[in-house]
């Protein structure tokens, strides 16, 4: 008897736990909104008489919180597609909505306000200023603006990326795996809601590369979207959702729901 009293007990503790977990994950989904939504984006660079269509319609539906890997081979579009969701370029046809905001009618000077409050960019070749420390680095990033605390805030971020005791370091002084990690931090002072990051271990070892995506990883579990173009297929496999590019057009994407569907299967 009380061993199966036991038994029942266990089992209501179980269905408790599901109830539970399907409850979370559906207010999970529902938080999930569309934060970048794209619709038949084309970029066509001209040069001189020649049109040259980096992007023939992209349709791509990005929810907060996501963390997505970009493949294609070179020049199938994904830096022309990191740099319109970076708010860098515009597309010259189709609309590209963040947060709500139709991103192709804005001003040069809203756009740069957008980059600069809510995407974080970080670079293969990490573009730090050689001459000065990673503190330095990071610290520059939160010039412009009215940024209080500017060295505690470059300081948490350095700890942040696990580079405490290398911050008075040049970027000479420092490896490549160290130097991407300032590169990240400077991403993060802003605290942005994207961080985009265009082939971050493209000028790695492999094991510098897996330390960089473990720091993305962790960044993505704090809830930063985080969005990488990489070519290669085991660090695309730490995403949850892997997109492939050819001829300036999305080709598969791994995440054939969306937010909505997702809702409806729990
Ligand atoms: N500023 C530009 N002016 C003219 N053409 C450009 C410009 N930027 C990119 N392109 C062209 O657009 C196409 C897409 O380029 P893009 O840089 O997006 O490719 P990619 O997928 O990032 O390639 P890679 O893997 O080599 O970095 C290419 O044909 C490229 O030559
Ligand atoms: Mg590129």
């Amino acid at each position: 008897m009380v061993a199966d009293r036991r038994a029942e007990e266990r089992e209501a503790e179980a269905g408790l736990h599901r109830a539970n977990n399907t409850n979370v994950s559906r207010i999970k989904v529902q938080e999930q909104t569309d934060m970048i939504e794209i619709e038949n984006v084309k970029k066509i660079y001209t040069m001189g008489s020649v049109e040259v269509p980096a992007l023939a319609g992209v349709n791509l539906s990005i929810a907060q919180g996501e963390i997505v890997a970009i493949m294609g081979a070179s020049g199938s579009g994904k830096s022309t597609l990191m740099n319109i969701l970076g708010c860098l370029d515009v597309p010259t046809s189709g609309t590209y909505t963040l947060d709500g905001e139709d991103i192709g009618s804005t001003t040069d000077s809203r756009l740069a306000e957008i980059r600069n409050r809510k995407i974080g960019f970080v670079f293969q070749t990490y573009n730090l200023l050689p001459r000065i420390s990673a503190l330095n680095n990071v610290e520059l990033a939160l010039m412009y603006g009215n940024h209080r605390n500017r060295r505690r805030t470059a300081q948490e971020a350095l700890e942040r990326v696990g580079l405490a005791d290398r911050m008075r370091h040049k970027p000479t002084e420092l490896s490549g795996g160290q130097q991407q990690r300032v590169g990240i931090a400077r991403a993060l002072v802003k605290s942005p809601e994207i961080l985009l990051a265009d082939e971050p271990t493209g000028n790695l070892d492999s094991r510098s590369g897996e330390e960089i995506m473990q720091i993305l990883g962790q960044l993505h579990s704090e809830g930063i979207s985080v969005i990488i173009v990489t070519h290669e297929a085991d660090i695309a496999v730490r995403a949850s959702r892997v997109i492939s590019m050819r001829d300036g057009l999305i080709v598969s994407d791994s995440s054939g729901l969306t937010a909505g569907e997702l809702t409806v299967q729990h």
